[in-house]
Order: structure tokens, then sequence, then C-alpha cells
């Protein structure tokens, strides 16, 4: 039986004060309904999820236009019950539906199988779970059998039902069939005057459909965010997941509540994070590093046995095994390094391939250039690499050594094993094997007197 997922996300989220919808507000980076997107996919059901939007619709789909789904607007917000309505053109009558909520965002793929797999095909499954402090919630009424009844809301409760601890997720998964016979009859007569999806509980228990409960296998996935104080706790716990998941693999982190992951991350084992590393973007990185702290990483493949130096950011780079970065060192887009390269300090390259064994270490801005292996780039180098209007490359042989305060004007290319004096502004290319020097003879002038002070 095919499985339809309906995600919930009409709401505006006026407990934000935003000018943004509450589900593009971030969390790991990442808009809160992609993550219960990405979830929803990870379940190969045949269908793309259907996504009920609502408020600032447009900016939503603007925003989130990569997705892979159905898009169905509520124009008028009456309801959860309401809501599921509008998805049932598009949902055929045989299949069963899983209900959603893009600010419910950690819900997981494992739980959601449980559900699927747990359920009786033409049994109702819902997510429920105790909790200290139920406030909010809709409350799991259960009959003396101990089968659920009904789910009454916070609002509507008498005192005595507020007590219950056990609470609805709002996740539940539903033949399609029986959504199209009970959604269009709801009623609204009730605090909210709003169409509840959970009234439906109460029509299945009457006509005897079984329900089947499940709690989540982590109590945190059903949470969701009504403010910025809920998206931050949501944040902390979804890092803190992020944080376990890489030293269960063999990553040693020196604290897990400070390393934040926002995006895709693989690290192999015997690597060593220290503290306020960010990792974002994609991220692959491998065996037998260190990485030291306050190190930005975007979009990075490294090697085995790098070591990444204190207050480093790499974006967009490519780091061979065995290179040492840092620390302060900027690695931008389109770099490369081979094996056992050296940048060190206040050394920033871009769109630059740095071959095996060389070393750039201090001062330098290193920027579309080749530069070969074993070459020896001196403090305070610079690739004048831009004209004005165009950007030129430099190319550098293996084996050359570059004096320190050296510009290099570009396009100009670099011998092998050529030798660059240092202070010297090379603006034609420069043989291989010899001794380039272009700066003014050194003298001194005799007799010469500082100036003095003058008197007023
Ligand atoms: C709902 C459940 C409650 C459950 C809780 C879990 C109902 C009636 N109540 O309550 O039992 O404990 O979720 O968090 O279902 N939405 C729409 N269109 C609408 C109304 C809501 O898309 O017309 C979306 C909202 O954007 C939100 C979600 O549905 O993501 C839940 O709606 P909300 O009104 O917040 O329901 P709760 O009161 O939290
Ligand atoms: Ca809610």
């Amino acid at each position: 039986m095919s499985v339809s997922v309906v995600i919930l996300a009409a709401g505006q989220g006026k407990r934000m004060h935003s000018d943004l919808p509450k589900i593009l507000h971030r969390l790991a980076d990442k808009p809160l309904l992609e993550h219960v997107v990405n979830t929803a996919s990870s379940l190969q059901t045949a269908d793309a999820p259907i996504v009920i939007f609502g408020h600032e619709g447009g900016q939503v789909q603007h925003a989130l236009a990569h997705l892979n789904v159905h898009w169905v607007p509520q124009t008028e917000l009456l309801g959860t019950g309401h809501a599921v309505l509008q998805a049932l053109p598009l949902i055929d009558k045989n299949s069963r539906v899983l209900i959603l909520y893009g600010d419910v965002p950690l819900i997981s793929t494992a739980t959601l199988k449980n559900l699927m797999d747990t359920t009786p095909k033409d049994a109702i499954g819902i997510l429920t779970a105790e909790v200290p402090n139920p406030h909010g919630f809709g409350r799991i009424i259960r009959d003396n059998q101990n089968t659920i009844s009904s789910i009454i809301e916070e609002k509507d409760a008498s005192a005595e039902q507020r007590l219950l601890k056990e609470i609805n997720s709002g996740i539940y998964l539903i033949p399609a069939q029986l959504l199209k016979k009970w959604l269009p009859l709801l009623q609204n007569n009730n605090a909210q005057k709003e169409y509840y999806l959970t009234d439906i509980i109460a029509n299945a228990a009457k006509e005897n459909i079984s329900i089947h409960s499940l709690q989540p296998l982590m109590h945190e996935e059903i949470l969701g965010v009504n403010d910025r104080v809920q998206l931050a706790t949501l944040e902390r716990i979804y890092q803190k997941q992020q944080a376990e998941k890489l030293m269960r693999n063999g990553v040693t982190l020196y604290d897990p509540s400070r390393i934040d992951v926002r995006g895709e991350l693989m690290i192999e084992q015997d690597t060593t994070v220290d503290i306020n590393v960010i990792f974002s973007g994609h991220c692959k990185i491998g065996h037998h590093c260190t990485i030291g702290p306050n190190v930005t990483l975007h979009n990075v493949i490294i090697g085995n046995y790098v070591e990444i130096k204190a207050n480093s950011v790499l974006d967009g780079a490519e780091i061979s095994d065995h290179c040492v970065i840092g620390p302060f060192a900027r690695i931008r887009p389109g770099t490369e390094l081979a094996t056992n390269t050296h940048v060190g300090n206040f050394v920033e390259i871009k769109n630059s391939i740095i071959g095996q064994g060389s070393k750039i270490n201090h001062l330098s801005y290193i920027g579309d250039s080749d530069i070969g292996k074993h070459v020896n780039i001196g403090a305070g180098t610079i690739t004048c690499n831009y004209d004005g209007v165009n950007k030129h490359r430099t190319v550098i042989g293996d084996y050359a050594f570059i004096g320190s305060d050296t510009q290099l004007v570009a396009p100009v290319s670099i011998g092998t094993g050529a030798t660059i004096g240092a202070g010297s502004t090379i603006t034609r290319n420069a043989p291989a094997d010899q001794l380039t020097i272009c700066r003014s003879q050194q003298r001194s002038i005799e007799n010469w007197q500082r100036p003095k002070k003058k008197e007023i």
C-alpha cells in the first residue's frame, strides 16, 4: 500500500516576531521545512510530499523552489483538519497518508519507518509521548481497556484531562479512504472555532477502526518550533546528535557542545576536532587529521593526516594528505593543495593549484596561480592577478624560489628552478634556473642628516 506524505506548513508563526515565515527560519542553516521534506523523501514513497502552505506562500515557494514537492495552498487557516482536506484531491484513495509538520524538524526516518511498519494497513497509527510538561498539547484519552478513544485539545480539556501526561505529537498514518470519508464532515464547534484533525480519532473509535499508538525513538523528535527560544533549543538538540554521531564513528571532539555541523559532514576515524569549529555545506575529512580551535570549513575535501591550525578559514578547497595549514590561513574556492603543502599564517589563496611539498608560510596573497612542486614562496609575496578589469594567471615552475616581498604581475610565468630576488616586481617571464631580480641598486649617502624638529 503506497504512502502519501502531507506536510502542514500554513501557519504564520506569530510568536517568531519575524518578517520571515516560520518554516523558512533555519535549523543548522537549513530551513525548517527543508528538514521535514528531506526526511519525508528519505522514506522513498512513490510520490513527492505534498506541502500545505499559506502565509507568505510566494516567499516560501521561491525560497524552496529546489525541493521536489507538490505545493497546495490553504488560503484560510481554518485548522489542521481543513489543512489536510486541501491535499485530498491529490491523494489516491487506496494509499495511506502520513501527516507531518513543517515546524517539527527533528522527526527521524527511523521513527516514521517504525510507524509505517507497525501500523496495520486498515488501522490508524499515531505517535504519542509521555512528557512531564504536557502544556499546550492535545491529550490522548484512553478508555478502561486502555485503547485510545479521542484526543482533546488543551483549550477544550477539563481540569482533570489536563493532568494527563500522554500527548498527541500530531503525526499520524491514516488510510486515505477514512480521511476522504471524515474530513468533509468535521465541525468547528470547539474553543478555537477550528476544524480539528484530531476529531477523526473519536470517529475511528466509534467505528471500531483500530488505533495503533507508538512512541518516537527519542522524545525530542516531536518537538515543534513556535518561537526563537524553541528554535535555539532544537538547534542544540540537533547539534548534540551530530556530535554524538561523529564521536561514535571514531572522531575525538574536545568539547561536543562546541562544534557546529550545518550541512553534510563525513569525518573518518582518529581525526581530532578542537573547540568552536564550524562545518558547513558539504565537507569530507579523512583520518588522523587535527583541526584546531575556531576553524571554519565550508565545502571542503580534506585528505588524511592534515593539520589545520587555529583560526583558519577554508572554503571550496581540496586539501591532500599531510598538508599543514594555518594558524590564520584563508583558503578560498578553487584551491587545490597537493600532498605535503604548507600554508602558514596570514596567507590567502584563491583559485590556485599548489604542487606537492610547496611552502607558502607567511603573509602572502596567491590568486589564480599554478604553482609546481617544492616551490618556496617567501614572506609577503603577492600575485597581482587583477588589472582592474580582468584576472590573469601566474605560473610558477617546480623548485622555484620566490624571494620575500615579491610582486608577480600576472600574466607572468616563472621557470623551473628559477630564483627571484627579494623585493622584486616581476612583470615579464623569468627563465628557469637563473636569478631574476628587479630592484634599484642599494646606495648609501655620506653626510646625510636626519631632519631636525622645528623650533616654534
Ligand atoms: C496540534 C494538535 C495537537 C497536538 C499538536 C502537536 C490539532 C487540532 N491539534 O495542535 O493535538 O498536540 O498539534 O504539536 O491538530 N496548520 C496549517 N493550517 C491550519 C492550521 C494549522 O497548516 O489551518 C499547521 C501549522 O502551521 C502547524 C501545525 O499545522 O505547523 C499545527 O497547527 P497548530 O494550530 O499549531 O496546532 P496545535 O495547536 O499545536
Ligand atoms: Ca503548534
